[in-house]
């Protein structure tokens, strides 16, 4: 079967989740682009999009509403040409909403479960539990007639372990995509031992079609992403603990979560990013994660937030929920007291706070101007150089956190989970939108 024929019939598992949304979203677009070339007019495509919520559902065809009639804005050349001969369309306001339309009419969302026995081509990108991924996928195993290709978005669960349980005799591939997939650069692709190799071709075709840089990882628990993000995200949490004993649990979160976004000029602090994340999916993956290495990679605090509801995440509308941090419009304000079970704003003690970690050298630019900056390591040489000299106490942590990010990064080449320290910097750089990655001279 040849790649546009394994595109006319598509599942994806967990459409309306986080992540699969976004998946939903971009293989939409490229079955639509596919559709829409001259030789594929006859073809039929379908993309079921299966989750468990009608409400959800709705919400998601808004979402790709939205995010389609963007994309189509930015590709208004091409959308000309390809609706040439639609004498109708005049207008580019025409053409976006025709392309929209197209792109909606392919998706058919449903709740049941069936919809994919037809697929040929399943993305699974429902929660990350393994037995539920084993049940759902066992379950379309033994009612298709198709010999599926299985993409899974896991990004922890080992894949081999997955093909083993299911008997797919290499028929998935790990095809991991980050958050939000419309807008990371990266797939971190995983093939088990006995992924067929026609499989794997197919992916990097499919990776491709998307504009998205691949890195593979071997095929051990987290991969390079999460075996990254895990250990990073503990090491806050560890930090901010040793702080408390000084200053208590709220401005510890709230001094750390400053030093690794602004100190370190990254998109989000560490407590912003869990949040992000969610703390029941980081607590999740973390169990996934732990039987398979030596390290104790757990962290009780976790289990009491989670236990007490606190959990991040989104809600339905995409805004972000309460985690370590309080939102308002998105921002964070308050960070969570355990003990007391309420919020502690920023304001009553932020001022203080500052002034302790210490000021930032002139040399340093906000996250959104360094990504773009065509000149990073040169900006990044002499603010970090500078950073040094400064001698604060945001400094002191500053590279005490660089130094852990960055042994954390050798830990994953040296077991074997990254071919090389490259493909480390390369995940965290277009699936974290980091602005340098973690091996680096400035931390050495
Ligand atoms: N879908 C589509 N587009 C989105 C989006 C979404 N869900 N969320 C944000 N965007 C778009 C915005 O619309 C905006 O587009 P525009 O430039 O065309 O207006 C652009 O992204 C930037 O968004 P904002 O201006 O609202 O905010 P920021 O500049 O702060 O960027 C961010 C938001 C891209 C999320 C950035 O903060 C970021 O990259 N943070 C780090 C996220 C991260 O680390 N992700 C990886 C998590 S780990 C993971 O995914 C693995 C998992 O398996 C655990």
């Amino acid at each position: 079967m040849e790649y546009t024929n394994r595109l006319q019939n598509v599942a994806v598992l967990g459409a309306a989740g986080k992540m699969g949304s976004g998946i939903l979203l971009l293989t939409a677009v490229e079955m639509a682009n596919l559709r829409l070339k001259p030789e594929n007019k006859d073809k039929a495509f379908s993309l079921y999009a299966v989750d468990v919520s009608d409400q959800a559902l709705e919400g998601l065809i808004a979402y790709v509403r939205k995010q389609v009639t963007k994309i189509a804005e930015k590709s208004i050349v091409s959308l000309r040409k390809a609706y040439e001969d639609h004498k109708n369309l005049v207008e580019n306001g025409e053409i976006i909403d025709q392309y929209v339309d197209d792109v909606v009419a392919i998706i058919r969302p449903t709740t049941r479960m069936e919809s994919a026995y037809d697929a040929t081509l399943v993305f699974e990108a429902v929660n990350e539990n393994p037995d539920l991924k084993v049940k759902l996928l066992s379950q379309i195993e033994e009612n298709s007639s198709n010999d599926p290709w299985y993409f899974t978005n896991t990004s922890s669960v080992p894949i081999h372990s997955l093909d083993e349980r299911i008997r797919l005799g290499g028929r998935i591939i790990g095809f991991h995509f980050y958050n939000p997939p419309a807008v990371q650069k990266l797939v971190e692709l995983i093939p088990a031992k006995n992924t067929l190799k026609e499989v794997q071709e197919f992916a990097m075709q499919y990776a491709k079609a998307l504009k998205k840089i691949v890195v593979p990882s071997n095929d051990i628990a987290g991969f390079i992403g999460n075996g990254h993000f895990m250990r990073d995200a503990l090491f806050g949490i560890q930090e901010a603990e040793r702080l408390a004993e000084r200053k208590g649990f709220v401005r510890s979160v709230y001094a750390i979560n400053k030093v690794t976004q602004d100190f370190l000029v990254r998109p989000m602090g560490i407590f912003q990013l869990i949040d992000y994340v969610g703390i029941d999916v980081v607590r999740y993956i973390l169990q996934v994660m732990n039987p398979h290495f030596d390290e104790n990679l757990h962290s009780p605090l976790l289990d009491r937030l989670y236990e007490m509801g606190v959990t991040g995440g989104q809600n339905s509308d995409g805004s972000q929920k309460n985690g370590f941090l309080k939102y308002e419009k998105g921002k964070p304000v308050a960070a969570f007291d355990p003990d007391k079970q309420d919020y502690v704003s920023f304001d009553s003690f932020k001022e203080e706070e500052d002034r302790i970690l210490g000021e930032l050298p002139a040399s340093w630019s906000p996250w959104k101007k360094a990504v773009r900056s065509t000149a990073k390591d040169q900006l990044f040489s002499g603010y970090f150089s500078d950073l040094k000299k400064a001698n604060t106490t945001g400094s002191e942590l500053a590279f005490r956190y660089g130094r852990k990010s960055r042994n954390i990064a050798l830990q994953l080449v040296e077991q074997g989970v990254a071919h090389n320290k490259e493909d480390v910097n390369t995940v965290l750089m277009t699936g974290f939108f980091h602005a340098y990655g973690p091996v680096n001279k400035y931390f050495e």
